[in-house]
């Protein structure tokens, strides 16, 4: 969700390819940077949807991942309880969920030493 220059995608599209992931990102130019960015790469099973998160039917992923602000994430909470099935995982990067304890969390080695916020649904 806001899946940005395609950073995670085609990361995620190399270092497993038996899965198969659909961003979405609703600012024009990161959108088709990250449309080429896949079509260069030849990445067969990710691509990129230019529209807004809130028009994504969450019921039909295993896995949400967003990468937001903090903003929208109570909102998006609610979408994501409303929609994605049991057993699935919702995994918040650097913004978690007032009120809403996270079930995992993982510190990534990145750049930024960011946190992922997990929630088995
Ligand atoms: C913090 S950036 C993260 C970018 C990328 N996921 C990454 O890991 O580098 C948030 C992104 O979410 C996008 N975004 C914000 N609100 C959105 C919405 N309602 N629908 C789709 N994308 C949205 C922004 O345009 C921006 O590219």
């Amino acid at each position: 969700m806001g899946s940005g220059l395609g950073g995670v995608l085609t990361h995620l599209a190399n270092v497993r390819p038996d899965g198969r992931y659909i961003g979405v990102e609703a600012a024009p130019l990161p959108f088709f940077w990250s449309w080429l960015r896949i079509r260069l790469g030849s990445h067969r099973n990710c691509r990129v949807k230019w529209g807004s998160l809130w028009d994504c039917d969450l019921s039909q992923y295993d896995v949400v991942f967003a990468y937001l602000s903090p903003v929208p994430m109570g909102k998006l909470w609610h979408k994501a309880r409303a929609e994605m099935r049991p057993g699935t995982m919702f995994i918040s990067s650097t913004f978690t969920v007032l009120d809403q304890a996270q079930h995992e969390t993982v510190q990534v080695d990145d750049l930024h030493h960011s946190t992922l916020f997990i929630w088995h649904m």
